[in-house]
């Protein structure tokens, strides 16, 4: 052990980091293992580890270590293994990263680029729209399989809280959820609350909703995972905006663990009452916007999902924001391929506090 420590000692600050990710990126379970391993080992090399971690780091485990409980000898061996072969492997893997940062810094400034407004040159374009082509659905159509969960028509009984100061000034990312089940009348207001449809042409194509968005483009599709709604079956489902209804994917096994896993391991965005994605469908918006579009899209997102937030608050539910997902885990779980349509933001939803 002595050895190990020291090992760690010897690294870099920014291999350090490295080291200790090996733990705190694979969730929680692999936490409790590394806090069960460092509760076996004496004071001494526990207190040797822990300063040597970086301080931040340093301090949550401290302040965690009392609550663990210890490791049995096979997790020890297994976690110490762990240890050793970050060690081997951080410095090589720290150096080979650091080559492409020539590369990485120049990606930043490129991505600066999109938060800036590019109106001004888009006279020198021509649009899908300028073109005469159709505009886009509002939706996309049914799945094949017909079933449908109809929604009550959105009002206000679900309400609990409503005054907006109150809403705004108490909103929170929230992290833990109790296992009560939504109602249908609730999922169905938090569908209507971010992407629920005011006006609909007779063409269906153009929609107007709860939701500003750029030339009310309107270019997302929200998929829910249920996993504990009163009355609907756990499963993958669409909302059809413009019908008010639930249209159902598939099943998916092992639907909670699935979703924590393609969001780096946040057991809490699976584990919940239900899972909310928003993909984008970009040409909704390009159809319009051509190159403003990825910014426009963007802009829309926040809109949706802030008013999740204060949906959910005003409902006794909580939510969080979810931008650190895995983008090809999501769009595969969801069966959408990542270019024509593709995830832009995830939340969960679940109930907070004590019953009405
Ligand atoms: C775009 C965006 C992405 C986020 N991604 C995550 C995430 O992946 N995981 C997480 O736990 N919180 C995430 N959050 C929540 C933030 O951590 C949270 O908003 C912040 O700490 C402020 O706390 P508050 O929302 O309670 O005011 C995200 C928030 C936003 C707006």
């Amino acid at each position: 052990m002595e050895d190990l420590i020291k090992r760690i000692v010897k690294l870099s600050q920014l291999e350090k980091r490295d080291f200790i990710d090996t733990f705190f990126d694979q969730g929680d379970d692999a936490i409790s293992r590394l806090l069960g391993t460092l509760k076996r080992w004496d004071d001494e090399e526990r207190g040797a580890f822990i300063k040597a971690l970086p301080q931040d780091y340093g301090a949550w485990v401290a302040g965690q270590l009392e609550k663990a409980a210890p490791a049995d000898d096979r997790t020890k061996k297994s976690v110490e293994r762990t240890m050793a072969t970050a060690l081997r492997t951080v410095p090589a893997r720290i150096r080979k990263i650091e080559r492409g940062m020539t590369a990485v810094n120049k990606a930043v400034l490129a991505n600066r680029r999109l938060l800036r407004s590019g109106f001004a040159t888009l006279d020198n374009v021509i649009s899908d729209q300028q073109r005469g082509k159709p505009r886009p659905p509002v939706q996309k159509p049914h799945p094949k399989n017909g079933i449908v969960v109809d929604l009550p028509k959105p009002d206000k009984s679900v309400v609990r809280k409503g005054d907006l100061y109150d809403l705004i000034d108490q909103r929170r990312s929230r992290r833990k959820f109790t296992d009560r089940p939504l109602s249908l009348a609730e999922l169905s207001y938090l569908l209507w609350a971010t992407q629920g449809v005011r006006k609909l042409s007779d063409d269906r194509r153009m929609s107007m909703r709860t939701v500003p968005s750029a030339g009310s483009m309107h270019p997302f599709e929200t998929y829910v995972a249920v996993n504990s709604v009163d009355g609907v079956k756990p499963g993958l489902y669409r909302y059809q905006a413009a019908d008010h209804t639930l249209a159902f994917l598939r099943q998916v096994k092992g639907q909670q663990d699935a979703v924590a896993a393609a969001n780096f391991g946040q057991k809490f965005v699976g584990h919940c009452a239900a899972t909310f994605f928003w993909t984008a469908v970009p040409y909704k918006t390009e159809w319009r916007y051509v190159t403003e579009s990825a910014k426009l899209i963007l802009l829309d997102a926040g809109h949706v999902c802030q008013n999740f937030y204060l949906a959910c608050e005003s409902i006794g539910c909580g939510t969080c924001a979810i931008g650190a997902y895995d983008q090809d885990k999501v769009d595969r779980l969801l069966r959408v391929d990542g270019t024509d349509e593709l995830v832009v933001y995830i939340a969960p939803v679940g109930k907070v506090g004590q019953p009405a």
